[in-house]
């Protein structure tokens, strides 16, 4: 609670150029945009995408001479766990809309290329990456068709791509919790059937078909569960909080009182107790499908 209870009385002011203030770690003084890709690369990378990233770049097998592709890097976590798995790998590349994410990425590792661009209209030439490592981003892409075709034009042939989502939102407690809490307050309700699509309820069978459909070979999907560990039940949404964007907006516009905020929190971390371990940690168990296939 406490990170929510250090900002709870401070104004959200400040313009894209004034300097950062910083309240219990929680940026205040940014765009909105660069606040939240701040407080998620501070909170729920580590939490949530940091596992992830590490258990796909495990499956891409990378040596020193794979040409490795980020690809809707976001602030980069999945490129930071290459550099981690394969130090002498060469210069990561990767490649986001968000230029306040981009920033993030770039400030966390230098020596990666960070590129501004659609996943629908990739700016590379034909054959330019071996490994393609494409982390919770495939179900936000407007064209998945078009986007997978790039996909295995820029894959050198035999190529592989890795995609992970989300699987469906009931798999995912934590996030069910946070939908909850939103559609159980007045001022909230509206925003709970946003949490939804971030995450794929189509199934494994639709993601194998569309990386087939693109002309993507040897296609196969995995579904597996990984645990996010939080320090306490009130972790997991006042960190969501940090990051949503749409939270960023009505707050700045008066729209969210703090009361509001707290209420909010104070349902999820109820729900979410009963996965409090022997240990006081909180571990909720995450369930991603892994698909991958070659060029
Ligand atoms: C949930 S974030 C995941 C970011 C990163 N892969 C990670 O694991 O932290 C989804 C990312 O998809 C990006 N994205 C959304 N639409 C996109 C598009 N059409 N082309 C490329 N990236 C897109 C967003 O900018 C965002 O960074």
């Amino acid at each position: 609670m406490r990170a929510l209870l250090g900002w709870r009385f401070l104004p959200i002011t400040g313009s894209p150029t004034a300097m950062p203030i910083v309240c219990d770690g929680i940026h205040l003084a940014l765009t909105c945009e660069e606040a939240v890709q701040r407080n998620l690369e501070r909170d729920l990378v580590r939490t949530l995408f940091e596992p992830c990233a590490r258990d796909l770049v495990a499956r891409a097998h990378l040596t020193q001479q794979t040409r490795v592709l980020d690809h809707a890097c976001g602030t980069g976590v999945v490129a930071r766990m290459v550099r981690a798995a394969v130090p002498e790998i060469g210069p990561i590349v990767g490649i986001d809309p968000m230029t306040e994410a981009l920033e993030v990425a770039a400030e966390a590792a230098p020596q990666e290329k960070w590129i501004r661009g659609e996943a629908e209209a990739l700016p590379f030439g034909d054959d330019r990456f071996d490994v393609l490592l494409c982390q919770h981003s495939l179900q936000h892409f407007y064209s998945r068709a078009t986007a997978l075709a790039q996909v295995k034009r820029v894959l050198a042939p035999g190529g592989r791509a890795w995609f992970s989502v989300w699987s469906q939102l009931e798999d995912n407690p934590g996030y069910v919790a946070i939908r909850e809490a939103l559609a159980g307050i007045d001022e909230t309700r509206a925003m709970a059937e946003g949490i939804a699509p971030g995450f794929w309820d189509a199934g494994p069978a639709q993601l194998v078909h569309e990386l087939e459909s693109a002309g993507l070979e040897d296609v196969s999907c995995n579904t597996i569960k990984l645990p996010a560990v939080f320090a306490s039940a009130d972790e997991l949404p006042s960190q969501w909080l940090a990051c949503s964007i749409r939270i960023c907006r009505r707050r700045r516009s008066g729209e969210l009182p703090s009361d509001v905020l707290q209420e909010f929190v104070a349902r999820a971390s109820e729900a979410l107790g009963r996965y409090r371990t022997a240990g006081g940690e909180v571990e909720v168990p995450m369930t991603v499908h892994v698909v991958t296939g070659t060029a």
